[in-house]
């Protein structure tokens, strides 16, 4: 028996004669040849099934073929130059593990919630392949970067008894006899992770029972929390926007291929190079005005004005020190002003939004039980946290990135749904 390659690894045998398992993803045929769209999960194929040189049962066999069945497939490796792999597979034997009957995803178009209830499916098409790909290479580039900087991976829990972002949209569930939430996000215990390390990254799923129907928002999604002792709100943007440089720059350089099987405009991706142009919220709220929007100081940005303030740069933009009254508890205020934070939005261009929300930390014991007070938030259940200011406080400073609208932003999707292999949104539990 030949041994078993996959269509990935074809070049190594050209002239050679290979074995692949696979599926169909569609097939035509001109009387005297058979042409097999073969996919392995590695990539995709030509096979070339030709009937006056292939044993009778092979022939018939190529014929009985219909989308998605499975199949081994023997063939010798042919250079193709007009194939986008370079090489055909000239198919001599095929054995058939299973023929496939009326699958639902037929080549036509569908509509997006019959796609949506069959994604357990819809994962095999070339463009949903794409996407996986690129969310992997992003993840292997997030952990490269921490990795060669000397940050230490740590997981913060995913049951927790208070909230980091607001009460808002909590995900309730009992734990036992007392109450608990799902996480919102790790930041909290990076904290007291980068007091005990330094330097330090979380990547977990986090979840917001959030009501919002957009194209931005999952309600369960993974984030990336990095969290730095001794680093200040400046140096914090450094490390983000060279951060995002790299993520970027990894997927431009190894995922080409899917990157076209997407249809995105590379172009806009190259040109994503740290330093990224920062502006202040106020000075954001002179630009908004200038365009004829209207947003009162003090409010927060919704969607149309993030993408009306990103559109002017070619790379994400900074804006930064928003008003204290309407970021979250522990944002450090700006000594010089402080009814403003040292924090920033990262906002990516092409109208993806905010990808990542960050700040310097209140440290200072005082400070911090007076934001306590006024947030109204149970000293009980955070007593931990309040220990961190009392033993050995320092500055220090963190954010966190959104795997899914970083994901959309690179692939250039209209939607996050399409960057997580089983989404959850609001009314969508299933598959
Ligand atoms: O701005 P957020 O709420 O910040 C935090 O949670 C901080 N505690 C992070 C930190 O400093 N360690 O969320 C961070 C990012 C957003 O910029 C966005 O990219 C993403 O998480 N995000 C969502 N992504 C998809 N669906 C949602 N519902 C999201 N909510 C936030
Ligand atoms: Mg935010």
């Amino acid at each position: 028996m030949k041994t078993l390659t996959t269509i990935k690894k074809m070049q190594q045998h050209a002239g050679q004669t290979v074995r692949i398992g696979c599926w169909l993803h569609g097939k035509r045929s001109s009387g005297k040849i058979q042409f097999l769209q073969l996919r392995d999960g590695t990539g995709f194929v030509q096979g070339v099934v030709v009937k006056s040189e292939v044993p009778e049962q092979t022939w018939e066999a190529a014929q009985k073929l219909t989308q998605e069945s499975s199949l081994y497939a023997v063939g010798t490796v042919r250079e193709e130059p007009r194939s986008p792999s370079g090489y055909e597979l000239a198919v001599q034997d095929i054995e058939i593990i299973q023929l496939t009957q009326d699958y639902p995803i037929t080549p036509k178009e569908h509509g997006v919630d019959f796609l949506m209830d069959r994604r357990h499916l819809w994962l095999r098409t070339p463009k949903q392949r794409a996407i996986l790909v690129i969310r992997s290479e992003i993840i292997r580039a997030v952990q490269q970067f921490f990795d060669e900087r000397g940050f230490t991976l740590v997981d913060p829990p995913i049951l927790t008894p208070s909230s980091c972002e607001g009460t808002t949209n909590l995900f309730h569930t009992k734990y036992f006899d007392e109450d608990a939430y799902l996480t919102q996000s790790g930041q909290l215990y990076m904290e007291a992770a980068a007091m005990a390390l330094g330097k330090v990254y979380s990547f977990g799923p986090t979840f917001r029972a959030e009501k919002s129907k957009t194209r931005r928002h999952l309600i369960e999604f993974w984030m990336i929390e990095p969290e730095m002792a001794f680093v200040d709100h400046e140096m914090n943007l450094q490390v983000q926007e060279q951060f995002v440089t790299h993520v970027v720059q990894t997927v431009v350089a190894n995922c080409r291929k899917e990157l076209e099987t997407l249809g995105r405009d590379i172009g806009k991706l190259e040109t994503v190079k740290a330093p990224f142009p920062r502006m202040t919220y106020d000075e954001a709220i002179d630009r908004l005005r200038a365009e004829g929007m209207d947003v009162p100081w003090g409010e927060d940005f919704g969607a149309p004005h993030e993408t009306a303030l990103a559109a002017s740069f070619d790379r994400p933009v900074f804006i930064t020190h928003y008003p204290t009254a309407i970021k979250a508890f522990y944002m450090k205020p700006d000594p010089s002003r402080p009814d403003v934070v040292l924090c920033a939005d990262m906002i990516a261009p092409e109208g993806y939004g905010e990808i990542i929300g960050g700040s310097q930390r209140i440290d200072d014991p005082e400070l911090l039980a007076e934001r306590f007070a006024e947030h109204e938030l149970p000293s009980d259940a955070y007593r931990w946290y309040l220990d961190l200011r009392q033993y050995g406080t320092v500055p220090h400073s963190g954010f966190g990135l959104g795997l899914e609208r970083t994901v959309a932003w690179i692939c250039g999707l209209d939607h996050v749904r399409e960057t997580i292999p089983f989404p959850r949104m609001l009314y969508r539990l299933y598959p």
